[in-house]
């Protein structure tokens, strides 16, 4: 059977940075982000006895074989739950300006993960979903939910405690999302190898563990208080916690280029004229803004007319995980 499922991308308010398992996929931390609306993938599976290997197709093109490897070991690692060996087609279509260093790989194994499970015969409640989509990428356990979603790092080793949930019931504080690009270049460090290295190296990933869960406290309370002011501040100071640590690594490294300081400069000279805005960044050059939807045209047009941002993409909390119709 086919199964086509949709997942959006997440932006991390508090980051998720270091792995405690990497074969498991499980983090050092717990994080919290926003599904967001404008960017997705659609991603269409068919497994058949008549397949004597896995196809992966992205963007209407015969992927890569270091991306078809990795998809080839999620479908494994689906196959093995469900007991079934056939060989699958998969067929993803990102609508996510991936060129542009916009990340994908939550987007693409959150519905991968849904697809795949359906089109195997499994039936998989969002809890199950998202602990299978975090073996693909960690960070595609968060966008099985839509709006504000919270991955527990959990304590087990076998992961079985690691997955995301949507926070309450605040869901539909709509918030504004810019996202900025200011680099199209490839990044030097993926985000894999950054969290690795600075786990392994980093003196000021210490500090990094010893403050991070009361960051995630902080934000959360500032959802549930829908306090943008508490919200903001917190969002800001644990990205620059979390690129803080990439400096100290050995050998290091930075995901920033001088554009990308540009725009923190600017946000928050935005603040100093009264316009609350808060930047984060992932592991990347691009800047992701954050501001209440009253102001978001101003924060664009502000943001638009720097010489060093190539695009702005406005989004808000999107939705978690859907079937195509007719699967
Ligand atoms: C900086 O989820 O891409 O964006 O689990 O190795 O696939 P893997 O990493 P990934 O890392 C995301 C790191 C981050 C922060 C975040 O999204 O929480």
């Amino acid at each position: 059977m086919e199964a086509i499922a949709k997942a959006h991308t997440n932006i991390a308010l508090i980051k998720y940075w270091g792995k405690r398992d990497e074969t498991l996929f499980l983090p050092m931390n717990s994080s919290l982000s926003i599904t967001l609306d404008r960017f997705y993938t659609t991603t269409a599976v068919q497994f058949c006895s008549c397949l004597n290997k896995d196809v992966f197709l992205l963007n209407g093109q015969i992927a890569s074989e270091a991306e078809t490897m990795k998809i080839v070991a999620f479908l494994d690692h689906v196959r093995n739950i469900a007991g079934k060996n056939m060989y699958a087609i998969v067929n993803s279509v990102n609508k996510v300006p991936t060129a542009a260093g916009f990340a994908s790989s939550a987007s693409g194994f959150a519905a991968l993960a849904a697809a795949a499970t359906k089109a195997i015969g499994m039936d998989t409640d969002n809890k199950t979903l998202s602990q299978i989509a975090r073996q693909g990428s960690g960070s595609a356990c968060r966008s099985i939910y839509g709006g504000y979603v919270e991955w527990q790092k959990g304590e087990e080793v076998d992961g079985s405690d690691s997955f995301a949930k949507p926070i309450s019931d605040k869901q539909d504080w709509n918030l504004s999302v810019l996202s900025c690009l200011v680099a199209s270049n490839e990044k030097k460090v993926l985000s894999r190898e950054g969290m690795k290295r600075t786990v392994e190296t980093s003196p000021f990933y210490k500090g990094w563990l010893d403050t991070v869960e009361k960051d995630l406290v902080q934000a959360k309370r500032a959802i549930a208080e829908r306090d943008f002011e508490m919200l903001g501040t917190v969002v800001e100071a644990n990205a620059l916690k979390m690129h803080a640590t990439t400096l100290g690594a050995n050998p290091p490294f930075m995901y920033w280029q001088s554009a990308t300081l540009e725009v923190m400069e600017h946000v928050q000279q935005l603040r100093t004229s009264g316009i609350e805005a808060y930047f984060t960044i992932d592991a990347g050059p691009n800047v992701k803004v954050i501001c209440h939807q009253k102001d978001e045209q101003a924060v664009l047009e502000h943001l638009a007319t720097l010489p060093s941002v190539q695009n702005v993409y406005l989004c808000h909390p999107g939705p978690g995980i859907s079937y195509l119709p007719d699967t």
